[in-house]
């Protein structure tokens, strides 16, 4: 979803604005531009597509200056053609960039018309260059000028501005949208996440709801919601540099699939010892608020709504606690019945998901505690909930999750046994899950390797135009991150269904154009499983099966492909690698751009 880049200093910011670009790339977007003062003008330049046309085009013309503003736009109001992309301006004068939705923008734009105001874009955006130019006209300085026009603006925003006539400072806010300032040595920058400016600093800023800044060289300068001064700490984003490259992957999915392994140790590090949890990963007062827990309020979007459907089955099961699992963008918007000591848990990667924060703050007052497990530390999410556990993962670019999704599992499977402890899970229990979770990382990387196989597979899948996922119990889930993957990537229609449901419906779509994928690990439904699959069979449909070592054959019209015997608590995470290894290699021989889909953002920061 957008992403926002800005920089003031003493040496040419050209260059860090567009590096800033490509490393936002990966949250999704479909046009994008930059806006640099000269020194005498500001000069603009925008393109629609890739930010590599951008650079291209500003190989050809140039554009130098210390101070400077740019955007990838992810298309809300009007398409993305050049004329909505940002950086917009009023006059030559202003200029600035966006994330977010103004939602009054329409009675506003019509004021601002009847006043002469000419708009050379579709967008919503636009409204608030002219706002601040008006009030400038007005007799305001820039400072003023921005801050009456934020407090007119209705929805979600991040913006930076820069106006030729106060050279020295780029403005920014952030109401619901996420922005962060990176403090270099005499030079400093804005951004919508770290990731932007790690090729500049290590140092930053996270802002608060309603925070306004004014950033200048050597100075940075913070009000709150209020229009208070406030200090805001400085924090070291500490990182792996090597997480923005490829290396010898072809692309960012695929590295991130193979990094699992190793990304699930990093979760678990410093959280269990051989035979226990250590409760107090959650945070300061998580044991004790555990101990008053007696349901738990799972609220998630997309692939982190299928982990919280995993953690559901694991919670009932295991920790015997009640459990609710709902897609925020519809929990936010009907009226909803907390009971007393709820556990109000929201599941993010990004930490910035807008229907999740809203779903949060809406029931905030109302919830005995609230954690967040996400990717992203500093992240909305994490700032706003009273605990969290962070998955560790590192920085995940490909658009559709995949190590983000594993991790938050392992985190949920933590949470289970916090809550099971206080509710008969025994000690010998307890041991032999954190025992499973061990073994973790090597199961992983047997299944990982199963890649040359399941590439194969996917060879019967490339030219399909849908496909069916089945999974029972906790894996239908899985079945349901699976079919998630497939379209996402490949374009390819897919559906889950929990395979009890088939002969419900389903069943009559299966013929041999339609491939059913099934995810089959060793555990008390096998058998049932098995007649599900029967049921395929009979129809002539094409059965590719995951299973756990010689419990099910291949025969013509099934195709079995032997996965590690895992541990039945571990299956959900085990059984998600070649789902996902599956629908990138059916996107890889469609030719679709597998690290960003059409369509499709990284972080969806608007609703
Ligand atoms: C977008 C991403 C998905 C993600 C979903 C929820 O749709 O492309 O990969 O699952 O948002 O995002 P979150 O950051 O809250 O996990």
């Amino acid at each position: 979803m957008c992403g926002i880049v800005g920089a003031i200093a003493a040496r040419p910011v050209t260059a860090i604005l567009l590096e800033g670009l490509r490393r936002l790339e990966y949250r999704g977007y479909d046009s994008a531009g930059l806006a640099v003062f000269d020194g005498e003008e500001i000069q603009r330049l925008r393109r629609t597509g890739k930010v590599q046309m951008l650079v291209d085009a500003e190989l050809q013309a140039p554009l130098s200056g210390s101070l400077g503003i740019a955007h990838t736009r992810w298309a809300t109001h009007g398409k993305p053609t050049e004329n909505n992309a940002h950086p917009h301006m009023s006059g030559e004068q202003l200029a600035i960039v966006h994330n977010g939705i103004i939602e009054n923008f329409e009675p506003l734009k019509e004021e601002l018309v009847a006043e002469g105001y000419h708009f050379s874009s579709e967008t919503d955006t636009e409204v608030i260059a002219h706002l601040i130019d008006r009030a400038i006209h007005s007799g305001a300085d820039l400072q003023q000028a921005f801050l009456s026009t934020v407090s007119q603006l209705e929805g979600a925003f991040a913006l930076g501005v820069m106006h030729k006539a106060f050279p020295d400072q780029i403005l920014a806010s952030r109401k619901g949208s996420p922005l962060v300032v990176g403090v270099g040595l005499g030079e400093n920058f804005i951004a919508s996440d770290q990731m932007a400016l790690l090729q500049v600093t290590d140092r930053f800023i996270y802002l608060e709801e309603g925070d306004f800044v004014q950033l200048e060289k050597d100075k940075i300068t913070i009000w709150d919601k209020n229009q208070q001064l406030v200090e805001r700490p400085i924090k070291v984003f500490e990182h792996n540099l090597s997480v923005a490259d490829k290396g010898e992957f072809r692309h960012f999915m695929m590295k991130e699939i193979y990094e699992q392994p190793e990304v699930v140790k990093a979760t678990l590090q410093g959280r269990i010892t051989e035979d226990r949890l250590l409760e107090q990963a959650f945070g300061n007062g998580a044991s004790e608020l555990f101990d008053q827990v007696r349901q738990v309020q799972i609220i998630a979007c997309g692939t982190s709504y299928h982990a919280g459907l995993v953690a559901k089955y694991w919670l009932e099961d295991i920790a015997g606690m009640p459990c609710a699992v709902e897609v925020a963008s519809e929990f936010r918007y009907r009226k909803t019945v907390i009971a007393d000591n709820t556990l109000f848990l929201t599941i993010s990667q990004s930490g910035e998901t807008a229907d999740t924060l809203a779903a949060l703050r809406a029931v905030k007052d109302q919830v005995l505690a609230s954690l967040t497990i996400c990717n992203v530390p500093g992240s909305s999410l994490v700032r706003e909930s009273d605990l969290s556990l962070m998955t560790n993962a590192g920085p995940e670019i490909g658009v559709a999750s995949t190590k983000a999704f594993t991790t938050q599992l392992v985190a949920l499977l933590l949470l289970t046994i916090a809550l099971g402890r206080r509710n008969g899970l025994s000690e010998q229990q307890e041991a032999e899950i954190i025992g499973h979770l061990h073994q973790l990382p090597a199961l992983l990387l047997a299944s990982v390797r199963l890649d040359k196989n399941v590439e194969l597979l996917a060879q019967d899948f490339a030219e399909k135009n849908h496909a069916l996922f089945l999974g029972r119990g906790a894996l239908y889930p899985v079945a349901m991150e699976g079919a998630l993957k497939l379209k996402e990537i490949s374009y390819i229609h897919a559906e889950a269904y929990p395979a009890g449901e088939l002969k419900h419906g389903p069943l009559a779509l299966v013929d041999k154009e339609m491939p059913v994928v099934t995810v089959a690990p060793n555990n008390a439904l096998l058998d049932k499983l098995k007649a599900n699959l029967q049921e395929v069979k009979a129809r002539g449909g094409e059965l590719f099966v995951f299973a756990g070592i010689d419990r099910i054959q291949s025969e013509e019209g099934l195709k079995v492909e032997q996965m590690p015997d895992v541990p039945e608590i571990l299956a959900p995470i085990v059984y998600t690698i070649p789902l996902q290894l599956l629908s990138y290699h059916a996107a890889v021989l469609k030719g679709t751009d597998v690290d960003q889909p059409r369509n499709l953002a990284k972080s969806v920061t608007v609703e």
